[in-house]
């Protein structure tokens, strides 16, 4: 086959693809990736990636410096914010072109769109349908304290009234009952407090829960922690945001309990530019993802996974994930999650611009 052949072919593909030398200079960029990225290849050949998409795509800079690849990896969800301010995510594979002595002679790079419309589009229904289940059960859980009040107290007075001690057995069981539907109920309208914002460092957090976790399990399971230490600061609520993610490292402790290999929960984090939450843009995100490698959330349960009352355990009460949103929204923030046997994600995005809390 001669060289137009391969020209034509890589020409035709539907894939995004570029071609980088090992300085990371455009070599080549497919016409599906101008299309995909807005470029021309006659303006963007010879350009140096960080030139050709500014603060975009620093994985591969970065990966390239500290540990050149010796094989293909794959980044998912990555954002890229093209000139005219569109936001693509995309799933970008980095496949080094290896010469004779094990020399880097480029990097091809294959970028997929993975399907924002839909992604979006879900968010806001999430977004949505999770407040009208919120003030759902606002409503009904005052409906159910207040009769709660005057029941737990008729049974305290009952008990003082009663003339056989051994009745009291009874008016005890009323207002442990109370007390336990009240718990629940308070539970189930998640933290009553405004947070209290206060600069934190996010893998403060991640690593208190992961000791926690860690002192639970013991050796079954591994916690693997891959952070980017250059993550700012966040304004958010530390005891608050300790639950958020307690509640989902959790669910990924109990998930695995039943693999035959190994247990993994690896926890993430991540810098974003240009992440869109809801309808708005933020210029830097912090992404948090955990992951675990379990058996994956039940199909029947992906679409309302989010919602109060939803488990697949019979010891759950469902509430773990519904709380998690409820926090992570009052930071402004979005929890998504991506599941498959044997590998579950949930990616936590908090704003990191200073005004990030709603009030
Ligand atoms: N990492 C995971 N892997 C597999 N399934 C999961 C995972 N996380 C959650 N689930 C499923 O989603 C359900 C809902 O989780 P959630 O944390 O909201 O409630 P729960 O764990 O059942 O109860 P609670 O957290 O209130 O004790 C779980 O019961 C489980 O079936
Ligand atoms: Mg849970």
């Amino acid at each position: 086959m001669d060289s137009s052949f391969h020209a034509q072919i890589l020409d035709n593909l539907s894939t995004a693809v570029l071609v980088l030398h090992p300085d990371l200079s455009l070599r080549f960029i497919s016409p599906a990736a101008e299309a995909m990225l807005e470029l021309s290849q006659a303006r963007s050949v010879g350009l140096r990636l960080d030139e050709l998409l500014p603060d975009q795509l620093e994985f591969i800079a970065r990966q390239h410096r500290e540990a050149p690849p010796d094989g293909p990896y794959t980044n998912r969800g990555v954002n890229i914010s093209t000139s005219s301010g569109h936001t693509l995510v995309v799933d970008c594979t980095v496949s080094p072109l290896i010469g004779e002595g094990r020399n880097v002679l480029g990097l091809v790079i294959e970028i997929h769109p993975v399907d924002r419309i839909r992604r979006i589009s879900r968010e806001e229904g999430l977004l949505t349908s999770h407040e009208t289940t919120q003030a759902l059960i606002r409503g009904l859980a005052h409906e159910i304290k207040n009769p709660l009040g005057g029941l737990r107290g008729a049974a305290q007075l009952l008990a003082r009234e009663l003339p056989d001690p051994e009745l009291e057995e009874y008016t005890s069981i009323i207002i442990e009952e109370s007390d336990r539907l009240r718990a629940l109920v308070d539970r189930m309208l998640g933290p009553h407090k405004q947070p209290r914002l206060l600069p934190l460092n996010v893998h403060e957090v991640l690593e208190h829960v992961r000791t926690l976790l860690q002192a639970e399990t013991g050796e079954a399971v591994r916690f693997v922690r891959d952070y980017d230490p250059s993550l700012p600061d966040l304004l958010g609520d530390r005891a608050q945001l300790i639950q958020a993610v307690l509640n989902i490292v959790r669910n990924g402790v109990q998930a695995t309990a039943s693999n035959e290999g190994p247990r993994v929960i690896t926890l993430h984090t991540r810098v974003q530019r240009q992440f869109t939450i809801g309808s708005q843009r933020h210029r830097l995100v912090c992404a948090i993802r955990i992951s675990d490698n379990g058996p994956g959330i039940p199909e029947d349960l992906r679409e309302s996974l989010f919602f109060p009352m939803v488990s697949g355990r019979p010891e759950g009460s469902g509430l773990g994930l519904a709380i998690s949103q409820a926090i992570v929204a009052r930071h402004r923030g979005l929890i998504e999650c991506d599941s498959e046997p044997g590998l579950t994600d949930f990616n936590i995005y908090l704003p990191l611009e200073a005004d990030n809390a709603k009030t």
